[in-house]
């Protein structure tokens, strides 16, 4: 029974939270279910990080810097940019959440293709919007004809797209933004892992909004820290809605050390990247398994049984299976498009080798 004191608004009473992948606390996971990097960050970031500390710990009795002025120079200089084109979010997560502020409301839909990254409906309805999915057919094409109908005035676009790993071409996306009427946001939380991105659309489209996080290519998922690289007026309403202290002082010191030791990352970038490639050679060779081509760091494989069916079903078996040996992966149940494949994020070379032997487990299991 609800206590008579509590009188949330009503569309808060119906509101049903994101799902994050889980967090296991206990030792001895194989963990491929939320697109961590499994290398760890640049050496830089733990000395910035002791370094904003201090013998005592001193400058944490300090508010950060309220606009994250300095991460914001350097992530424009990573660009080609001016820092007056960049916010910096406590996560993207964080500033995708700002844009539905900013734009959304129960009379404003905020368009999104499905399936993609699932929190973008969520945010959507806390701010008591109207989502308008568009959805994809199974070759996982952009639907430009669609988008363009689209009367939102945002559209969220995840590009390379989660959970598929398909990645969107810059022509396509061009396409989006010649013709839509609205905000378009380009969620590249994958792109370090892409062969393109949308950033140059930036000097010719005002309504392009790229999202971008150092949670993944940058191994900092703990620390929360993104951005959006947009028109300095877009940038200014998010600014206007942004909490002022939205990112601490030891997030901005992490990233800014990232962010200046970018030959660090190629290389842990190339090696993921390597992996993706030698793991997906591995699935096609599993009696056809059908994969997506992955632009991210991670694969979305749709299993087969030993009859050759493949279902919502023989996922579940899948996924039961390697977790009971403490191999995690993702399955997204809900949706058609989904439901048969899982989303095994790139580990190292080792992890992938244990998935593997995994697999072929479960496969033995399933012909005894
Ligand atoms: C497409 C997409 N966007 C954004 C995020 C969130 O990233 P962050 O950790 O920066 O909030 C994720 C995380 O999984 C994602 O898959």
């Amino acid at each position: 029974m609800t206590p008579e004191f509590l009188r949330p608004r009503p569309h808060v009473a119906g509101l049903h939270a994101y799902t994050p992948g889980l967090q296991p606390t206990e030792q001895g996971w194989v963990k491929l279910n939320t697109n961590e990097c499994p290398y760890p960050p640049s050496p830089a970031v733990a000395e910035a990080l002791r370094r904003e500390i201090g013998a005592d710990g001193a400058a944490l009795r300090l508010y950060p810097q309220p606009t994250s002025a300095r991460l914001r120079e350097v992530v424009a200089r990573a660009h080609g940019l001016q820092p007056g084109q960049v916010c910096i979010g406590n996560g993207s997560d964080d500033l995708l959440n700002l844009l539905v502020r900013v734009f959304c409301s129960p009379a404003a839909a905020a368009g999104l293709t499905v399936p993609s990254y699932s929190l973008y409906p969520v945010l959507v309805a806390i701010q008591d919007g109207a989502p308008e999915p568009i959805p994809f057919e199974r070759d996982l094409r952009l639907p430009v004809g669609r988008i363009l109908a689209s009367r939102a005035p945002v559209f969220f676009l995840t590009s390379p797209n989660a959970p598929t790993g398909v990645g969107f071409s810059r022509e396509e996306i061009e396409a989006v933004l010649r013709g839509y009427q609205g905000v378009l946001v380009v969620d590249e939380a994958y792109a370090p892992f892409a062969r393109e991105d949308a950033v140059g659309l930036l000097a010719r489209y005002p309504n392009l909004v790229v999202i971008r996080t150092l949670s993944k290519a940058h191994a900092l998922a703990g620390i929360r820290v993104g951005y959006a690289l947009a028109d300095p007026r877009v940038i200014d309403l998010l600014d206007r809605v942004r909490d002022s202290y939205n990112v601490s002082r030891l997030s901005q010191a992490a990233a800014i050390a990232a962010l200046e030791d970018p030959g660090y990352y190629a290389g842990i970038i190339a090696r993921i990247r390597g992996t993706r490639d030698r793991f997906s050679a591995d699935l096609r060779d599993r009696r056809g398994w059908f994969t997506y081509p992955s632009q991210a760091n991670f694969i979305f494989t749709e299993p087969r049984g030993a009859d050759g069916a493949t279902g919502l079903e023989v996922a579940r078996s899948a996924y039961d299976f390697l977790c009971g040996r403490k191999v995690l992966v993702r399955h997204f149940p809900s949706h058609a498009l989904t439901a048969s494949f899982l989303r095994i994020s790139v580990g190292t070379d080792g992890e992938m080798s244990t998935l593997s032997d995994t697999l072929n487990a479960w496969q033995s299991s399933l012909r005894a």
